[in-house]
């Protein structure tokens, strides 16, 4: 599905690479996630996917095409829902159908579609401030949907929601991820988030970094919020703390 080959970043005004010679690969309907510290380029890793920024070395595969050379192939998703306060549910959901000039009717369509299933269509009518933060959540990842996109990138979407909030939107995700078939991939700063949702994580240690490990979380779907005490995933969530601190006492 998505393919790094050796890329290689850096910011203009930096002096330093943020990454190089980068490789890695996401697999077609994966749930995968990045952590990493602040800072370390998890947000740039999803504006080189997007194309938003463009690498000075290697290139990026989408099914098996360089990046370059389609569109409308991911959806973003960003911390914060995004919602315009002066449009109904319904058109903000709309808007990426707007830009892609999807036809009026078909845009209709889709958008009762997605609100359907994201539970919110009673909603439509109101307004984002109508809403609680979970809801309005839902609403912005409605509109990610509604692009048609297969890989979604989803950047912290739930780190601005309380505890409980946060803990029923990952479950209500997980459900999202598998009745619709896409690949996910979710940045967190939240260990158990990343746990709980992933089949794999990736993890940046480095800056600049030329690799992620690669982390399996052994846990199946459906799962459940208990299967997080079990003593192996206990230990990997552990395993993942230290070596995110381990980078920030290097720092130091
Ligand atoms: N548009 C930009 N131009 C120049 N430097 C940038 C730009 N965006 C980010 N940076 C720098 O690149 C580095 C990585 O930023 P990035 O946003 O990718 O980190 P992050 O891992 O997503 O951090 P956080 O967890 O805080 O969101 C930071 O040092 C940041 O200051
Ligand atoms: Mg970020």
């Amino acid at each position: 599905m998505l393919e790094f080959k050796n890329v290689s970043f850096k910011y203009d005004i930096d002096e330093e690479p943020m990454m190089t010679n980068l490789s890695f690969t996401v697999n077609d309907g994966e749930f995968v996630s990045v952590i990493g510290a602040s800072g370390c380029g998890k947000s740039t890793l999803f504006r080189l996917i997007n194309g938003l920024e463009k690498p000075q070395g290697g290139e990026i595969y989408v099914d098996g095409k360089l990046i370059t050379e389609q569109k409308n192939y991911s959806s973003f998703m960003p911390q914060k829902d995004m919602l315009f306060p002066w449009r109904t549910i319904e058109k903000n959901v709309c808007i990426p159908m707007e830009i892609m000039r999807v036809p009026k009717d078909e845009q209709e369509k889709r958008c009762t579609e997605v609100l359907n299933q994201v539970g919110l269509i009673d909603y439509r009518k109101k307004y984002p401030k109508d809403l609680s933060g979970g809801m309005k959540q839902r609403v912005a990842f409605a509109r990610t949907l509604v692009a048609g996109a297969n890989m979604l990138l989803l950047d912290e979407p739930f780190s601005a929601l309380d505890y409980l909030t946060r803990v029923d939107m990952q479950e209500w995700l997980l459900k999202q991820w598998q009745n619709s078939g896409k690949t996910v991939i979710f940045i967190t700063h939240d260990v158990e988030e990343a746990v709980f949702l992933s089949k794999r994580i990736f993890v940046i240690q480095d800056k600049p970094f030329s690799s992620m490990e690669s982390v399996e979380v052994p846990m199946d779907y459906p799962r459940k919020r208990e299967a997080l005490k079990r003593p192996e995933v206990a230990d990997l969530k552990e395993m993942l703390i230290s070596k995110l601190r381990r980078r920030y006492t290097y720092e130091k």
